[in-house]
């Protein structure tokens, strides 16, 4: 079935496959992220696969999984040597305690309030105890999730404070967090936070 994303993954990628070359606090959040992790390593939601090649280079065992088949088939294309596979986050065809680390990188933001904690408890199953959580999200201040008109589709905006506690209640501990300023082109605070299973 086609996914959201399937219609604009090209264009998708073409906007954003080198946003990190002008995301320095980004970079420093994955650079801690990998610097943290030890062992096999998921980007969930990785689009065309940008983020999960800087993770790579950056020494990390890692692959990538996505709803959108056109993103699965960009990723694949634009990086042969690692490993892609179509799927979806909320339900993971892998092992208890299989992962030393998840990215989710603006993958979540579409998700209504409501899925997040099934979707937090599979992350939650999946990394062994010491692993790490790296999330990318629009934020703002109000403690309650703000929906707003992304191009794609309906997204939301969070709280970093929020949905740290949404994480909380899966059972994760905070490491820390990084809220920048909207950049050309943004309307938004961007936030990044970091996790970690005791
Ligand atoms: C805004 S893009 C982010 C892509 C990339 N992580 C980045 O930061 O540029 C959101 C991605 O999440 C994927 N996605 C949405 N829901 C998903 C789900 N349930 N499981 C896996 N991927 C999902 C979409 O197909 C899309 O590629």
């Amino acid at each position: 079935m086609p996914t959201p994303y399937d219609a604009v993954a090209s264009l998708y990628a073409e906007l954003f496959s080198d946003m990190l070359d002008t995301r320095p606090l980004e970079r420093a959040m994955l650079a801690a992220f990998a610097e943290l992790t030890e062992g096999p390593v998921a980007d969930l939601g990785c689009g065309p696969g940008h983020l999960t090649a800087h993770l790579h280079s950056l020494g990390l065992d890692v692959f990538g999984l996505d709803l959108s088949p056109a993103m699965i088939a960009l990723a694949r294309e634009a990086h042969p040597e690692l490993r892609f596979e179509q799927g979806s986050m909320t339900a993971l065809d892998l092992e208890d305690g299989a992962l030393a680390g998840i990215l989710a990188f603006y993958s979540l933001i579409h998700m209504a309030p409501e899925e997040l904690p099934a979707v937090f408890a599979e992350f939650f199953r999946v990394l062994a105890p010491g692993g790490h959580l790296l999330l990318g999200f629009y934020a703002g201040d109000d403690p309650e999730p703000q929906k707003f008109d992304h191009k794609v589709t309906l997204a939301y905006r969070w709280s970093p404070s929020s949905l740290a506690d949404l994480l909380g209640k899966a059972g994760f501990a905070e490491v820390g967090q990084l809220v920048r300023e909207p950049v050309e082109g943004e309307r938004f605070l961007q936030a990044q936070l970091l996790v970690r299973k005791p």
